[in-house]
């Protein structure tokens, strides 16, 4: 069997903001798969970061999927700005949608690839109707809010909690993970059965280069989907 590839999502929210589309660049010639977008409104977490002005001013420098990340609060309201600034998927949290199922096809509607993201301490059934709908399934692995936090090691479990449903209901969702992830965190999430990367910091506030970290990532969970 051919080994599934391991894509790997840069988070912009940890590169240099004064040089943004740079940066950008430098994370699509490193081979990245998507450039991950974290929108925060300072009410569903505390800090306000990225809106869809920025989404657009990056969306002409790479072909690469951008992958949006909604914490906030009432998604719904926001969808269509992000579409259409280019958002190629848009991941809302299960938190702030008490209909999930209308949320996400609000956002396929919208020609998007449509994403359920649930926090460390938000149980998996809360999505599980939903799963066979998604094309994403986001698994934080950190409290959403900011970048640069440890991994936390008990969301190991529902990783390879979630990995097992989608598997043996033979779905395609793609399986993210995000929050603390390096070259020492991310063998034990992709051994549990992530199979999308989020990474800011081990990416942009490395020593190296985007290009240098990046490799780096992607050697240390090289063998482990298997
Ligand atoms: C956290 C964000 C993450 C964060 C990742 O709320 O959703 O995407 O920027 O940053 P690191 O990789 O530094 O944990
Ligand atoms: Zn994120």
């Amino acid at each position: 069997m051919v080994e599934p590839r391991i894509k790997i999502a840069p988070s912009i929210l940890s590169a240099d903001f004064a040089r943004l589309g740079e940066q950008v660049v430098e994370a699509d010639r490193a081979g990245a798969d998507y450039i991950h977008v974290d929108v925060m409104d300072g009410q569903f977490v505390p800090p306000i970061t990225i809106g869809s002005v920025v989404v657009a001013a990056i969306r002409p420098c790479t072909d690469i999927p951008l992958d949006v990340h909604l914490m906030i609060e009432s998604p719904e309201r926001q969808l269509e700005q992000f579409a259409r600034a280019g958002a190629a998927i848009i991941t809302v949290h299960a938190e702030v949608c008490p209909d999930l199922r209308q949320e996400v096809r609000a956002i396929k509607a919208l020609g998007v690839k449509a994403g359920v993201s649930v926090n460390p301490a938000t149980p998996i059934d809360i999505i599980d109707y939903i799963l066979p709908e998604l094309d994403l399934v986001l698994v934080m692995s950190v409290n959403p809010g900011y970048a640069g936090q440890q991994f936390m090691e008990d969301v190991v479990d529902k990783i390879a909690l979630v990995r097992e449903i989608l598997d043996q209901r033979g779905l395609a969702a793609e399986l993210e993970v995000d929050g603390g992830i390096t070259a020492d965190t991310a063998p034990k999430a992709v051994a549990a059965g992530a199979r999308v990367l989020v990474a800011g910091s081990a990416i942009f506030n490395s020593k190296k280069s985007v290009a240098q970290a990046m490799d780096r990532l992607r050697a240390s969970v090289v063998g482990l989907t298997g």
